[in-house]
């Protein structure tokens, strides 16, 4: 049985916990030496969800500004007033928000997508001046477009892929403001699954020297040569200063037990603008190999240190981790690892999850993870895409072999690239044994299909030529030209029939099958209801291209020559709702429900793929009021050699398990206690029991874990359950249940499991669905202390769950305030005489003033005027009244002049700082700032201008 005890800590918690106590650890100032530095930037965003629709471009001035770098108008552009859009902090999932509705499309969960859009403001040190700054997007669906400083850094058209953006030519620093804008249109689809929509992963702002290791450049695949383990080393770096550099590139491995097992170092020199790639061979002695069983990692570091006068000063650093392992697909036997034969028990599972669709935190996806473990997989297809980088990280950690997959099937330009970060990102990776180029394409047996497999096959081995490559074909296996031809190990789809043919005519090719089963099962249901959209529990429902989870692991089982199975699917998911349609809005096919709560299917596969645990579970449930004396249809699954089935105490069947690893027999009603004991001999291994329950009298709560990390990261799913009087579970059990939650953490979401429900995915109450419901928690970033979930339901007693919240922090940019910046001047040429403030300038006139941004400084001969005008923007939270205007530095007298009235002066010559009230009242005005120069004296507009957002009126 799934036990759902209380662990400690998330393995990716415990690892940033320890890695944050090291940190705190060391003196500060070697903290402060820290070549490379990669902050959270998932806090502190506004959303609008919608179009923005940019104002209408009209006009000569108007056409020519939007045409420049730097002059986005609308949502985009630097000085767009977003003040009344919603906070919040990413990962971020607008779609799951959304109610349902049977006009929007079933295929992405009935939830409306739409466009929507993100603004960050960005103020860095200027100690930061001069440093490489990279932005650092890991998953947004789907199109996206990203401003900084109203100029287009980057258009994207995946949801699955990252992409490191270079921001430093756009950036200001010191007082002075940046701001990001992303639009998100989330009405492209890429798949016809729930994709969500919204910065729906992490965002990182990444600063280091200009000279310094690409993102994605350390390249580290161990390989075994004649029975030594050796790791080619490559590391690409790159230099974006203005000068050819030279460094050294050290190297050092550790192994599983924090020991350094090797180390070595080269040279590289690149020039200005220039990227070269320093390669390194190490050995490796007395290598512990990586495995599902025993999955242990090696940390490769890389370092680049500049020669100097001196010691040699570290100026970059990056490491991964990576595994030592051995694989092979062979054509008669199957799947290899570190030379012994392995099927796979693999299963395909999306990206979202109850309650938070796809911004799933680690957390959750760990315990996504464990739980396809303890059903006795070892294998994952993360269909039909990239998943996040902590996803991949916790496969390697958890020891689960990945079939790796690129979405887009195309090897033009575009999307050839997306594969190509996905291979950079992976090829460390010991979890991933198969690269896939692609799911069910049309073109797969066109001679089309096969050269754009070509190329893409070309392209993996060029950046790893250490894997095989498969791709998830569902026809056109035996055509003349086809995709299967250019792969190294045919991947099948459902075509059962296929598996003999295609071995006896491809003798020489390996073969798994990448995908079988999508059988249907609803948790907690035991017989079908199709007019009630409710599908039973006893694997006999398989949909019509499909099998029964038995029959498909029995083709794959009794074949050597098929490396293993990739059930469809591990975990159910939002859309795609087969075989039904409204109201149902998830699908039927997952192993375990949208919650990750085990179905019937869960125990199948146990008792089919568990071999170092006996499995015995008993099904169904035992409360069947109305049917006493009439026969029960019971399914025990164990891996036992025999089972014995008692009710009440008095045995009613004892038999082997059949084939597939079950004992079925019809058990006449009688309420009470149903018992399987599992037997070797008449040893016992093991037993389960279901009882037959009274009325639901209290409430409990089952937390996963009990201890939390307080980054504002970590979250926990807790188990939401009712038992009668006598303690006993009630699993027909649906009634409402609230939450309140106070203390170091938020709920993120609620589900239950049932793919007819439409409660909301984010209101603090949840129906129970068959007994069970689940609560999604995370914690405060800067949390501390107890976090107390309480659940009440209407006649029952509640339940209480205290989780300890402790200290953790993840390195983040602070957030910024809106600060309006005023940018965007011309300047007048110098005038002996006081220019008029309100002097025209033809709106064609392009090059009699000039253009700049502050700093402006001047020096001219003798004392000078010149005027600088722009249009100033007020932004709602800055035209009530209370508004400011503030340059931060004027060199020379001044005088402001707003919409033809003088504002205020500055009568000092001596630089300084001019702050001015701004008139309540919306819109642009045209702001017009005449400065004199005394002579020789430097003069103008020399620091930052901004509206800043004036006190509050003191309440009465
Ligand atoms: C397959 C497809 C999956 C899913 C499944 C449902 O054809 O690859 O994405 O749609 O069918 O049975």
């Amino acid at each position: 049985m799934l036990k759902t005890m209380p662990r400690p800590a998330s393995l990716i918690h415990a690892l940033l916990v320890a890695c944050l106590a090291i940190a705190a650890m060391l003196p500060a100032a070697s903290r402060a030496q820290e070549s490379r530095e990669r902050l959270s930037l998932d806090a502190g965003w506004l959303f609008h969800r919608g179009e923005v629709p940019p104002p209408p471009v009209k006009g000569h001035g108007a056409s020519y500004h939007q045409a420049k770098a730097g002059g986005a108008v609308g949502a985009g552009g630097a000085e767009f007033d977003d003040s009344s859009w919603r906070r919040l902090d990413l990962p971020h999932d607008w779609a799951i928000e959304n109610a349902f509705d049977p006009e929007e499309n079933a295929s992405q969960g009935y939830r409306a997508r739409g466009i929507g859009w993100y603004r960050r403001y960005l103020q860095l040190p200027a100690s930061d001046r001069g440093r490489h700054i990279e932005l650092q997007f890991d998953g947004v669906a789907t199109h996206s477009t990203v401003w900084v400083n109203g100029i287009v850094v980057n258009r994207n058209w995946s949801g699955y892929n990252g992409r490191a953006i270079d921001i430093t030519p756009y950036l200001r620093f010191g007082d002075d403001i940046n701001s990001i804008a992303v639009r998100v249109d989330a009405d492209a689809q890429e798949g016809w699954w729930y994709e969500g929509a919204g910065i729906y992963r992490h965002v990182w702002l990444v600063k280091r020297d200009p000279l310094h290791i690409a993102t994605d450049g350390l390249y580290a695949n161990p390989v075994q040569r004649g029975g030594r383990w050796t790791l080619p080393v490559e590391v690409q770096v790159d230099n974006s200063g203005e000068t050819s550099r030279g460094a050294v590139v050290a190297l050092e491995v550790t192994g599983p037990d924090g020991k350094a097992v090797a180390q070595g170092d080269t040279r590289v020199s690149v020039a200005a603008l220039g990227s070269e790639t320093a390669r390194l061979t190490l050995q490796i002695p007395q290598p512990r190999l990586w495995s599902p069983r025993s999955p242990q990692l090696y940390r490769v570091r890389a370092v680049l240190r500049q020669p100097g006068a001196g010691p040699l000063r570290e100026i970059d650093r990056t490491e991964l981790h990576t595994g030592l392992r051995t694989l092979r697909f062979d054509a008669e036997r199957g799947f290899f690892l570190n030379g012994e034969p392995l099927k796979l028990q693999g299963v395909c599972i999306h990206q979202d999850h109850a309650g938070v669709g796809v911004a799933v935190p680690e957390a959750i996806w760990e315990f996504r993870l464990r739980r396809l473990q303890a059903m006795g997989v070892n294998a994952v297809r993360f269909a039909h895409n990239a998943v996040a980088p902590e996803v991949m990280d916790l496969a390697d950690r958890l020891g689960l072999l990945v079939m790796d997959e690129n979405r887009n099937f195309n090897p033009s330009p575009d999307t050839m690239a997306q594969l190509e970060w996905l291979v950079r990102r992976d090829r460390n990776r010991p979890s991933v044994i198969l690269w896939s180029i692609f799911n069910e394409e049309p073109l797969q047996g066109t001679a089309q299909g096969r050269e754009m497999a070509r190329r893409l096959v070309a392209a993996i081995k060029r950046l790893d030529p250490s894997r095989p490559v498969t791709a998830g074909m569902h026809d056109g296996l035996f055509a003349e030209r086809n995709a299967s031809q250019v792969l190294d190990v045919a991947g099948i789809n459902y075509q059962v029939h296929a598996y003999d043919r295609f071995h006896r005519e491809h003798p020489g090719q390996p073969m798994t099958s990448t995908e079988d089963t999508s059988a249907y099962m609803t948790r907690g249901a035991w017989r079908s209801d199709r007019q009630a959209q409710v599908m039973g529990s006893s694997d006999d429902e398989p949909a019509s291209w499909g099998q029964t989870h038995r029959d498909a692991w029995r083709h794959i089982a009794e074949r050597p020559f098929m490396a293993g199975s990739f059930v469809w699917s591990g975990i159910d998911y939002h859309g795609e709702p087969t075989p039904f349609q409204w109201p149902s809005a998830s699908t039927f096919f997952g192993a375990l429900d949208l919650c990750g709560f085990p179905k019937a299917a869960f125990y199948i596969h146990q008792a089919q793929w568990v071999k170092d645990r006996t499995v015995v579970k008993v099904l169904p449930h035992w409360n069947w009021p109305g049917s006493e004396g009439q026969p029960v249809k019971v399914m025990v699954a164990s891996n036992a050699p025999r089972v014995r089935l008692l009710l009440n105490g008095q045995p009613v069947a004892e038999q082997a398990p059949d084939r597939d690893g079950i004992v079925s027999a019809d058990v006449p009603y009688a309420p009470g206690r149903l018992e399987a004991v599992a037997l070797q001999g008449s040893r016992e291994l093991a037993r389960d029991v279901v009882e037959t329950s009274g009325a639901p009298a209290r409430l409990v709560l089952t937390p996963d874990r009990a201890a939390l990390a307080g980054d504002g990261r970590d979250a926990v799913a807790v188990t939401v359950s009712a038992v009668d009087a006598q303690g006993r579970p009630v699993p027909t059990a649906n009634l409402r249940v609230r939450f309140e939650i106070t203390g170091a953490g938020r709920l993120i979401g609620v589900g239950n499991g049932d793919p007819n429900s439409h409660e909301s995915s984010k209101a603090p109450e949840r129906s129970l669905f068959n007994g069970l419901a689940q609560v999604i928690l995370q914690t405060d970033r800067d949390g501390q202390g107890p976090l107390r979930l309480r659940a009440t339901a209407d006649g029952l007693e509640g339940a209480d769950a205290v989780l300890d919240v402790r200290p953790a922090r993840i390195p983040a940019v602070p957030g910024a305030e809106a600060i309006s910046r005023v940018g965007g001047w011309r300047i007048s040429p110098p005038q002996a005489a006081r220019p008029d403030p309100n002097q025209v300038l033809a709106e064609n006139d392009m090059n009699s003033w000039g253009w700049g941004e502050p700093p402006m400084r001047q020096v001219a001969e003798g004392s000078v005027w010149r005027a600088y005008r722009t249009s100033l923007r007020l932004r709602a939270d800055r035209n009530d009244g209370r508004g400011r205007l503030l340059f931060q530095e004027i060199a020379g007298q001044a005088e402001v002049w707003v919409d033809g009235v003088k504002l205020g002066e500055k009568t000092s010559p001596a630089p300084g700082p001019l702050s001015l009230p701004i008139a309540q009242g919306p819109g642009w005005r045209t702001m017009t700032v005449l400065v004199r120069a005394s002579a020789d004296a430097p003069s103008g507009l020399i620091g930052p201008v901004s509206l800043e957002r004036g006190a509050a009126p003191a309440s009465p």
